[in-house]
């Protein structure tokens, strides 16, 4: 190899070398960014409540002791053996399991003639969990304790937490933006703060089961790791595809390595040349 191509030889090694460091240098790598948190809730765009109230309480009441009935008010139906609210408005955070749901609508007992009449109205599914939830409700009415002492003075309680509800079979469903939750006959039973407001039943005492079904409209933020069948998007950067493409420590030993060379053959180059045209010359 003549002294020209081996100095030829090093201009191009030393090119080959800093090539990709200066591609590099052209368009820095984006810091690593941490997955996607959620920090929006889905808005509920349609939910639907099923919900028996309490058997027990329904036979109580149109049979032979109270004589009574019942009648449902602002969009609440009833289809034996069960009451329905449509119209739920509110949001749902697929990432905590946490949000709330409000419904328009009640119904209102009547019995004993007259003296036994409460309206329980405008039901509330919070979500507590990813099993659990609980029912709020607006209780009017007249305990039978105090109707039974002479006491018929009705009293109001605004979104009484009135149940538990076991929401373990919940099945949560996204496809998109859009998320569903369905829960089929979710166990109930009352709590302390519901026998304080409602009496008669004590903490613990099951009511009817409650199903719920909601449709609702997610921020992508707020949806969970799309799987890599479901997603046509760039996937998100995690801290370890971060690491991995960062630029690693010992680049900046290559690249002044790769100029000691440049320069050196330059220099090479330099002095062939120099040689050359006075071989020529002689
Ligand atoms: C002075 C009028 C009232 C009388 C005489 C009366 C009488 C009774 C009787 C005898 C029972 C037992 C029924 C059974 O074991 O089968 C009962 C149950 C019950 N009463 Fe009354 N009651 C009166 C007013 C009220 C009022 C104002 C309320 C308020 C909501 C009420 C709520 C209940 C409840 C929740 C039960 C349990 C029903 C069940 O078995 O699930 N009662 N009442």
């Amino acid at each position: 190899m003549s002294l020209r191509r081996a100095v030829m030889a090093g201009l191009v090694s030393a090119i080959v070398v800093l090539a990709p460091s200066a591609a590099w240098a052209a368009s820095p790598p984006t810091i690593a960014t941490a997955t996607a948190t959620a920090t929006d809730a889905c808005a509920v765009t349609s939910a639907q409540l099923s919900w028996g109230f309490k058997e027990s309480f329904r036979s109580y009441i149109s049979g032979s002791i109270a004589h009574g009935t019942w009648e449902v008010q602002g969009g609440a139906t009833y289809e034996t053996p069960r009451f329905g609210w449509t119209g739920g408005a509110g949001t749902y955070s697929p990432e905590t399991s946490t949000g709330s749901i409000a419904f328009p609508g009640g119904i209102r007992f009547t019995g004993h003639d007259g003296l036994l009449d409460t309206t329980v109205q405008n039901p509330t599914v919070v979500f507590t969990g990813p099993a659990t939830a609980q029912l709020l409700i607006d209780i009017t009415g007249v305990s039978m304790e105090n109707a039974l002492a002479g006491v018929n003075t009705p009293v109001t309680t605004l979104q009484v937490p009135l149940l538990d509800l076991d929401f373990a079979a919940a099945v949560v469903e996204t496809q998109h933006s859009a998320l569903t939750v369905s829960v089929v006959d979710a166990p109930a039973t009352i709590t302390a703060e519901g026998f304080a407001a409602f009496g008669n039943y004590e903490t613990g005492t099951p009511f009817d089961a409650l199903s719920l079904i909601v449709s609702a409209e997610c921020p992508q933020a707020a949806m969970p790791a799309p799987t890599p069948t479901e997603t046509a998007e760039a996937p998100i950067e995690t801290d370890a595809a971060a690491a991995a493409s960062a630029p690693t420590p010992w680049l900046p030993w290559v690249i002044a390595g790769g100029a000691v060379v440049v320069v050196g053959a330059a220099a090479a180059f330099a002095v062939a040349r120099r040689r050359e045209r006075k071989d020529d010359s002689a």
